[in-house]
């Protein structure tokens, strides 16, 4: 087989067979095809797309490309949960300690930053100390003591995720159904997931801004989970305006924390228990979500989820006495705002705008492996549908260096609309694959 030969055919939008992918991606995971050619790849699957038995093919060789972990010997199932890239999107700092602390264990593999998107690993790093590079040993120990665990993509584990992923973010090449869908399940295969919580973002600030397109990632996530029998539910939500307030690794972090004490916005902390309910239902731990979210309602508010994830992030090296103080996390030397134009209702919040804006003052990366800055990125002071008077604070921009903080401004222009009629509310929840018996 010629490497040169498949990405010809994927151009001419011919269909590739399982063999000519496993082929692909272990020359990729051994280094023998360069990144030129996986990126003319890509480049192929994004026009011409993979179909369901490719795009099959294509998770079980990316979750093949490592060791697969097996929970087995756990007793019960193992829960995990993921997105598919949002802005602001601090969801699963906040759902995986509280199913943690419902007894049902969390194994995570998650990832960096994507494209405009924000990652959890980034976010978590911002903690002085913490790892998620950790071996898997360590990680199914973790996961076995403390019921949570989260864990990066290493040589181990799904190795060939982790190199496409970085070539994806700085080739034009992460929105693509197939490719998100493989990238993601491999990922919850490889972790030895029983329960799958999949929340499929859907907006501006999503890599998926169209309706069908944003059901049709749920289906085939649901359907892959299906084919290798596991427990998947996708859940479609909205992606319009971030997620919470604070977009970039630190100041998400924070905003995280301040969820976990019941001062957080109501909408991470409303998504983080409606997903977390599914999860519990799911793993078999309720009789259905609403009694899932019941239990998680109570674990927030009683403090358990918060003592969960400080066992979490010491267990992982990070040091939590920036938890306890979130003032000693990374933090940006300038802070500028952006003020109304005029009165009136806050009609849009562009979260895509909003993403590469936070990237642009350092919080991604536009080139592979860039370093991140953890202290910078964007703190809203509204969110849609708010009534704002002529010079109100809109946003605080978190920056280090005046270069690229007027490089964000210039991004931001035009990044809220305000208008004299209130808006139509935005529905936080668009569908639920498959629909979930109560
Ligand atoms: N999250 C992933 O892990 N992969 C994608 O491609 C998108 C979001």
């Amino acid at each position: 087989m010629r490497v040169l030969d498949l990405i010809i055919k994927k151009r001419d939008g011919e269909n590739l067979t399982a063999e000519e992918i496993e082929f692909l991606i272990s020359e990729f995971t051994r280094d023998n095809i360069p990144d030129y050619q996986m990126s003319a790849f890509l480049m192929a699957v994004y026009f011409q797309g993979l179909n369901a038995k490719e795009t099959t093919a294509l998770t079980t060789a990316l979750a093949k490309s490592g060791e697969m972990i097996d929970f087995s010997s756990l007793g019960s199932v193992v829960a995990d949960k993921h997105s598919s890239g949002g802005v602001g999107d601090k969801v699963t700092l906040v759902l995986a300690p509280l199913v943690a602390a419902a007894g049902v264990p969390m194994a995570k593999i998650a990832g960096r930053g994507l494209g405009f998107t924000g990652g959890t690993i980034d976010k978590l790093e911002s903690i002085p100390g913490f790892s998620a590079r950790l071996p898997v040993e360590k990680f199914m120990e973790l996961v076995r003591e403390n019921n949570l665990a989260i864990m990066a993509q290493t040589e181990r584990l799904t190795p060939a995720d982790g190199k496409l992923y970085a070539l994806r973010d700085v080739t034009g090449t992460v929105e693509n159904i197939s490719l998100i869908a493989a990238s993601i399940m491999s990922k919850k295969i490889a972790a030895g997931a029983g329960a799958i919580l999949l929340d499929v973002k859907m907006g501006k600030g999503a890599f998926l801004q169209n309706r069908d397109e944003a059901f049709h990632l749920a289906e085939t996530m649901v359907r892959i989970g299906k084919e290798i029998d596991r427990r998947v539910v996708s859940v479609v939500t909205d992606m319009n305006q971030p997620l919470g307030l604070a977009v970039g690794n630190a100041l998400e972090l924070k905003e995280a924390l301040a969820v976990l004490r019941g001062e957080g916005p109501a909408d991470v902390e409303y998504l983080s228990i409606l997903l977390g309910g599914y999860l519990l239902a799911l793993a078999g731990k309720v009789r259905n979500p609403e009694e899932g979210q019941e239990v998680l309602s109570r674990l927030l508010k009683n403090g358990a989820a918060l003592e969960k994830f400080k066992q979490f992030v010491h267990s992982q090296g990070g040091d939590v006495s920036c938890l306890e103080d979130p003032a000693l996390l990374p933090e940006a030397k300038i802070i500028k705002t952006i003020k109304a134009s005029k009165s009136g209702y806050l009609h849009e919040i562009d979260a895509r705008k909003v993403g590469i804006a936070a990237t642009i003052l350092g919080a991604g990366r536009f080139v592979k492996n860039q370093a991140i800055d953890f202290s910078v990125g964007i703190v809203l002071n509204h969110k849609i549908g708010d009534m704002v008077s002529e010079d109100d604070i809109l946003a605080y921009i978190h920056a280090n260096n005046e270069e690229l903080l007027n490089s964000a401004l210039n991004e931001l222009a035009g990044t809220f609309t305000i208008a004299e009629e209130a808006p139509e509310p935005l529905p936080l929840v668009y569908g639920v694959i498959p629909p979930f018996p109560s």
